[in-house]
């Protein structure tokens, strides 16, 4: 099950990620991390170390012509990597991922960081400027997201971009749960009116998590704008500003209030259940409207041909 953290520049996106994928991995299950901002800040909000870590991952849009070949594998609708764009659906031949940490794709990308294996996106270099099908880096992340087929009781946390840059791509229907941070300011909550407008008619499951919370007051303000959607919220929090520092501990000794949210959290999340039909019915969507976009000029193809009418990605097609 995926989970996203979305909202307002600095509100505490990358600090509540990594909480939850901490706590997930403190409690011994299997969690993936995936920092899908082009700032990334996700690796050492886990408590990367370079001495037990090692370097940081390999991006996994540094090399998306890898990437493109591993995923259509032998997909005959998709003859090659550069036909392939950030949207492009997995159909019969496609190498479906899991999160087996012996996989090819995850001996390739992932890094572990405070004990959590991650994904990193990769930061903006020159060569991606003016190019037009490999214009984001989070195109990897949704591509990667596309071709993953995920359970329950596997977690999937995903680090987003601030405010409304997320609606760049369909990334943000890729989720089962998107949690909203939110600190008890104005500028706060118009993000998530901001959020809600956009995403209404997608499927997303958008809840508000307030962050920095000081008081009742700050509680009584995120009720008043956001009401039933306020799932929980963290206190100011002195381990946050303590692990800021470098002092990393775990999880476990968070304060218990903020561990109890954490629990919120994965429970939310564990009772959200994935319709893999209506999931690939959004992936088909996107790929259509990127492909009229700017996708058939760009590959000099009707990419509409890429679309396998009978196919619908999940778990009972792998056993197959
Ligand atoms: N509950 C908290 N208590 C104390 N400090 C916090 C809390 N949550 C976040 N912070 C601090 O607020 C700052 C911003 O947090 P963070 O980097 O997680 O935000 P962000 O939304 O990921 O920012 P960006 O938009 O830049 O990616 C950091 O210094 C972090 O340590
Ligand atoms: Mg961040």
């Amino acid at each position: 099950m995926r989970i996203a953290f979305v909202g307002k520049g600095g509100s505490g996106k990358t600090t509540t990620a990594a909480l939850v994928a901490r706590h997930l991995a403190e409690q011994g299950r299997p969690v993936l991390a995936i920092d899908a901002d082009i700032n990334q800040h996700l690796g050492q909000a886990l408590g990367a170390c370079p001495d037990t870590d090692g370097p940081p991952p390999r991006a996994l849009g540094a090399d998306l012509p890898w990437l493109k070949d591993h995923l259509r594998g032998a997909n005959p609708r998709i003859p090659s990597a550069e036909a392939m764009i950030k949207t492009t659906p997995p159909g019969r031949g496609s190498r479906l991922l899991d999160l087996d940490p012996g996989g090819e794709l995850m001996r390739r990308y992932a890094g572990t960081a405070g004990g959590v294996r991650y994904l990193v996106t990769g930061e903006f270099d020159e060569a991606d400027i003016g190019v037009s099908c490999y214009h984001s880096k989070t195109g990897a992340v949704e591509l990667y997201l596309n071709h993953l087929v995920d359970g329950p009781g596997e977690y999937v946390v995903v680090d987003m971009t601030a405010g409304a840059d997320a609606f760049a791509s369909g990334l943000f229907t890729r989720f089962d749960l998107t949690v909203l941070v939110c600190e008890p300011t104005r500028r706060g909550v118009g993000v998530h009116r901001q959020y809600a407008e956009h995403a209404a008619g997608h499927g997303v499951a958008l809840r508000v998590l307030g962050n920095k919370i000081d008081d009742s007051e700050d509680v009584a303000f995120l009720h008043a704008h956001v009401g039933d959607a306020l799932l929980g919220w963290f206190t100011r929090s002195a381990w946050v500003r303590a692990a800021e520092r470098g002092a990393v501990a775990p999880v476990a000794t968070l304060e218990p209030e903020n561990r109890a949210v954490l629990d919120t959290v994965v429970a939310a999340l564990d009772a959200c259940e994935r319709d893999w039909a209506a999931y690939h019915r959004g992936t088909i969507e996107f790929h259509l409207r990127n492909a009229a976009a700017w996708g058939n000029r760009a590959v000099d193809a009707d990419l509409a041909a890429q679309i396998d009418p009978d196919f619908v990605p999940g778990p009972s097609l792998q056993e197959v």
